[in-house]
């Protein structure tokens, strides 16, 4: 490859849809694991990480006799749940990625979570490619494990082959609907304004040379600037967890830049900006989830991009969502611990000037961002007038209150993905300060409205 080639950082890729698509399925078959089966009730919980080297998707898509067209080192793929209580994740994962694949149930086509995945590509005007998932599945499918799809697609007979394009057509009538083209990827001239759409099986692997191959080489031909390898660390914070024998421990996606085992790092943290060191550098295997307990690599350095548990003191606050920062032997701490509460300052610079709006609380940081953009959208324009991360506690009940003498509807907490204190709830109740609970952003708003409209009769 040529030299400059050498300085491309791997693309991160992020996983989204309904439940039950067959997101992990799919990651499964890449990796030849079974993580989807260990997991309770079969539903993913938590955002995770894997790392495909390039030598691994060159092997997998040989077939398609594209080895000499791949110069990213590898590829990160970001796992998130369907189930629809956690927009939180699939925003935290959406954010992070250069690239999406949103995956579709040929046999359902799109359903509530595809819809809202989709609106969180479009407000981050995310590329994506949609997999349409159990192809298997059509009446009398034939298997040609590993096939890539138009190879598998030709051993199927003219009934498998009209079920298909049967359901092909109407899926993509759905996406129109949506106001996206979509269509066939080996069929799509317009690529950049037409989604291409691959369709796979992550049981018999029909399809994932392609979807593999299309990842990788769009990213190479549209993204270079964006993944041409940069010094500078850019570093989010995935999730935040106790790991028997290493403590509170941080998952961390590094975008750029390198880790080293030492470095002085610092979080913004629920009590303040946390400055600590680095203790041990984690990584899995290649080819396996990091949010799944196994054996570990330690590392004494990593570059970017990569997913990483990082141990280390004091962390036990660290705010998921929220960038890491490393300080460098120049640096000014005092400098940095300001920049690391930047995220959470720029959350706090939305708020609307004229101190009259709702209160608004989140589980993370990223939720509180996607429920801000949420609010702010035209349709929906709420005003808001504080923000707070966690469970509400009478000190917000006490907040959203001042604003029952200026606008009595205002005196409302929109809570997402947080509990609330008995505490707080007997205060609300004495006061007459409304909470409005949900894990869904929208149904927060149709509860909003509902009493909005309540009020007005
Ligand atoms: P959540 O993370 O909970 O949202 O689900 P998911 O999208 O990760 O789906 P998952 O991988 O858990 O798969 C759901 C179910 O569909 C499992 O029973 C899988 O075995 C099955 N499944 C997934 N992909 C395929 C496929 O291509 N063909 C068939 N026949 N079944 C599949
Ligand atoms: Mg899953
Ligand atoms: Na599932």
């Amino acid at each position: 490859s040529k030299p400059s080639d050498a300085n491309l950082r791997s693309p991160i890729c992020c996983i989204m849809g309904h439940v039950d698509t067959g997101k992990t399925k799919l990651l499964d078959c890449i990796r030849g694991t079974n993580v989807q089966e260990g997991e309770a009730g079969g539903i993913t919980q938590q955002i995770g990480a894997t790392y495909f080297p390039a030598e691994n998707i060159r092997d997998r898509t040989k077939e398609l006799k594209a080895d000499a067209t791949l110069k990213v080192p590898g590829l990160l793929v970001i796992d998130t749940p369907g189930h629809e209580s956690f927009n939180n994740l699939r925003s935290r994962g959406s954010g992070l990625c250069d690239i999406a694949i949103l995956v579709v149930d040929i046999m359902h086509g799109l359903e509530p979570q595809t819809k809202e995945s989709l609106d969180l590509l479009k407000m981050r005007n995310t590329e994506f490619i949609v997999a349409l998932n159990k192809v298997d599945r059509l009446y009398g499918w034939k298997t040609c494990r590993n096939a890539p799809i138009r190879k598998a697609m030709l051993q199927q007979s003219k009934d498998v082959q009209n079920e298909f394009n049967m359901r092909l057509d109407q899926i993509v009538t759905e996406f129109k609907e949506q106001g996206l083209n979509t269509a066939l990827y080996y069929k799509n001239k317009e690529m950049g304004e037409t989604f291409s759409i691959v369709p796979t099986s992550a049981i018999s692997g029909e399809g994932i040379p392609d979807m593999l191959l299309l990842l990788v080489q769009w990213t190479q031909k549209t993204m270079i600037e964006k993944l041409t390898y940069s010094d500078e660390v850019q570093c989010t914070v995935l999730e935040v967890k106790v790991i028997e024998g290493h403590g509170t421990t941080i998952d961390v996606v590094l975008v750029n830049g390198v880790l080293h085992e030492g470095d002085q790092i610092v979080v913004a943290g629920m009590q303040g900006p946390i400055v600590t060191s680095i203790r041990a550098l984690l990584t899995p295997h290649p080819m396996k989830e990091l949010r799944v307990k196994g054996s570990y690599i330690h590392h004494k350095e990593i570059k970017a991009a990569m997913g990483i548990k990082i141990t280390a003191q004091g962390l036990e606050h660290a705010i998921a969502g929220a960038s890491l920062y490393v300080v460098k032997p120049d640096d000014d701490l005092e400098h940095i611990k300001t920049a690391a509460l930047e995220d959470v300052e720029s959350v706090l610079s939305r708020i609307d000037r004229s101190g009259e709006g709702v209160c608004v609380q989140a589980s993370t940081l990223g939720s509180l961002e996607a429920l801000l953009e949420f609010l702010k959208t035209p349709a929906v324009n709420i005003p808001v007038s504080a923000i707070s991360i966690g469970p509400v506690h009478k000190k917000d009940v006490m907040k959203a209150s001042v604003m029952l003498e200026k606008k009595r509807e205002y005196s409302t907490i929109l809570a997402f993905d947080v509990k609330v204190t008995p505490e707080a709830r007997e205060l609300a109740d004495e006061l007459g300060v409304k909470i409005f609970i949900a894990d869904i952003i929208y149904h927060l708003f149709d509860q909003f409205k509902a009493y909005m409209e309540n009020i007005k009769d």
